[in-house]
């Protein structure tokens, strides 16, 4: 069985994380993850405190394995934030300081009441600012991946990140979806991967069917990084751009931000109807380029243990062989 350091830190088996990931989390798909012996995680952040309250509730009913809870740093409401706290997940997942942001008050609040702290960086420098205010790991996310990213690709930002925080230990995120991405990310001296993409293609996924499908269609070659979606929901992430599927509404709007500004009212009604009711092509779809590494839509905690057997079989057999 694959394990690292971070598996005792974490008190985790396997070291394979779900990224917390706002309205596209869900309790069932949390739980497998952890219930097959990773890290499964929710997005909190524009969650009311009852809301929490209830999915936690719903996660814990279907495992006691340690789960994570996602804040977005720039955004945390305060009421939802101490109601995170009082549940006491076994880790809060943090991302996306502004730039001024004192960390330590949530990193304190957090490990006084005995989390572990994950902290997203999409640069070296927020990594390095992150393990001084006393994250317990440090994620460091490429501009590969699905969701808000930085500018940095995985490839160059996962080894200097370990180099710089070290010996505080890193998972990599940002465009792996399997087992070869998971030994990659422990040769760049990483201990563990996170994942986004990947799980969103699950049965578990709170996504639409379409959107799923839209997944596994794609060959990876059809993402684009912009502003769209946020300006769109009138939402301004500090030094991030989305990547997300390129798509009819994204083409509509690309290089006339300005005009999205002044109709995002009827963008945003019209975003949401295309959200519920599957429509792909005017529907914002975040997700990686590791896309094209997506072609099934299984149950999350199968592929966590399909991800982990795939990378010992590379490291047991395949590997080895290159040595004389
Ligand atoms: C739909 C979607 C929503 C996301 N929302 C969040 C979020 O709310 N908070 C966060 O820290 N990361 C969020 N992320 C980023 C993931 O945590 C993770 O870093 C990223 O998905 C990794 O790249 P991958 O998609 O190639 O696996 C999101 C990603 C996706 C695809």
């Amino acid at each position: 069985m694959i394990r690292t350091p971070v598996c005792d830190l974490l008190n985790i088996e396997l070291p394979i994380a779900l990224g917390g990931m706002g309205s596209a989390s869900s309790p069932e798909m949390t739980a497998a993850v952890s219930q097959a012996g990773g890290l499964g995680a929710m997005g909190c952040h524009y969650l009311t405190p009852e809301q929490i309250r209830e999915r936690v509730a719903a996660t814990r009913a279907k495992t006691n394995k340690p789960i994570g809870l996602n804040f977005l740093l720039f955004d945390v409401r305060e009421d939802s934030f101490a109601t995170a706290l009082e549940l006491g997940p076994a880790v809060m997942q943090f991302a996306w300081a502004r730039p001024e942001q004192d960390l330590k008050p949530f990193f304190d609040r957090s490990h006084k009441v005995g989390c572990k702290i994950t902290n997203i960086a999409s640069s070296v420098p927020e990594a390095v600012r992150a393990a001084r205010a006393g994250a317990d790991i440090i994620i460091a996310q490429g501009s590969e991946g699905g969701g808000h990213v930085g500018w940095m690709g995985s490839m160059p930002l996962i080894p200097m990140v370990v180099d710089a925080v070290g010996p505080i230990p890193v998972l990599a995120a940002g465009g792996l979806a399997d087992g070869r991405g998971l030994v990659a990310a422990l040769a760049l001296g990483a201990q563990g991967i996170l994942l986004g993409t990947r799980f969103l293609a699950s049965i578990e996924s709170p996504l639409h069917p379409n959107f799923k499908q839209a997944i596994v269609d794609s060959d990876g070659h059809d993402t684009q990084l912009s502003e769209i979606p946020d300006i769109a929901a009138g939402l301004v992430w500090p030094g991030a751009m989305t990547r997300s599927r390129r798509n009819r509404f994204i083409e509509r709007w690309a290089g006339r931000e300005w005009a999205l500004r002044q109709h995002r009212a009827e963008a945003i009604a019209r975003l949401r109807a295309a959200r519920q009711s599957g429509d792909v092509d005017e529907g914002p779809l975040s997700m990686g380029q590791d896309a094209g590494l997506i072609h099934d839509i299984p149950p999350a905690g199968d592929l966590v243990l399909r991800i982990a057997q795939e990378a010992e079989e590379i490291l047991a057999r395949k590997l080895p062989r290159l040595l004389s």
